[in-house]
């Protein structure tokens, strides 16, 4: 599914633009729901939104008592490892103080057993998202975020991959054979079912992934498991810099 696609000159206001949307929505399903449900991201491209959303005055009063913050996708590993994405979330996002640790929702991915993991996670999230928070079996999450990796993945639905064609689970264990590892992640459906997903990609060494994929798209072609993300009722945009955007494409937004 061809996303929306917005261009923002550098990443300082890429960050800016997405914490907007992201403190609009909040104030949106807090309004209508009672409750602003996030799913977190790892990787590079986020770290910029996180340390906006927790240290910039125009995000102090960002509705965080009632935003509950979940994760997309984990490393085995324990939190304090530098690799764990609940690690580098508590660096540059929950170390203020502001997000309530009750809210704030972590894969246990120092189980040794990852299925154990995985499984442990949806029984967090169905307890979060009981049925009338679900879209067609589904948890609606509010916002997801994501990011795309050099190989088209995303979150950790790697290229060959059995996770690829999960259809009931709401989380997996994913054995990467090119990591050689288990990588834990929501699954396309339950990714699928969000209000919102917001991709993006900062990271000029993605510009070729990013072109790549985004060519498939118009070719019809699919080898990417980033194009298997397809909101069944939701938005979707991506949020690129003009370093990762490639040159043809048309400037959305340049605020
Ligand atoms: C992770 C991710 C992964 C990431 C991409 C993009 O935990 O690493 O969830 O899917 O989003 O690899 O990474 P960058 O943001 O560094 O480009």
């Amino acid at each position: 599914m061809k996303p929306h696609i917005e261009i923002l000159p550098d990443n300082d206001t890429l960050a800016r633009n997405v914490a907007d949307k992201i403190q609009e929505r909040a104030r949106c399903s807090i309004a209508e729901r009672g409750r602003f449900t996030l799913a977190l991201t790892g990787g590079d491209s986020p770290v910029p939104l996180y340390q906006m959303l927790a240290e910039d005055p125009a995000y102090r009063d960002f509705p965080w008592e009632k935003t509950l913050c979940f994760f997309g996708d984990e490393r085995h590993v324990p939190p304090d490892h530098r690799t764990s994405n609940y690690h580098q979330a508590k660096q540059k996002l929950f170390h203020t103080g502001l997000v309530p640790d009750d809210n704030i929702f972590r894969f246990r991915a120092e189980i040794p057993d990852a299925e154990e993991v995985a499984a442990d996670y949806e029984q967090t999230l169905r307890k979060y998202f009981l049925p009338k928070d679900q879209f067609e079996g589904f948890p609606r999450f509010d916002v997801i975020l994501l990011g795309l990796g050099a190989n088209g993945h995303t979150a950790s639905l790697f290229p060959c991959t059995q996770a690829l064609y999960e259809k009931k689970r709401w989380v997996v264990a994913n054995q990467v054979p090119e990591l050689d590892k288990f990588r834990l992640t929501l699954t396309f459906p339950a990714i699928n079912a969000a209000r919102e997903i917001y991709l993006e990609s900062i990271d000029p060494r993605k510009k070729d992934a990013v072109a790549n994929v985004l060519k498939a798209e118009e070719l019809n072609f699919y080898p990417y498991p980033v194009q298997s993300i397809a909101p069944v009722s939701g938005n979707y945009c991506w949020f690129l810099t003009e370093a990762t955007a490639p040159s043809h494409q048309q400037k959305v937004t340049s605020p």
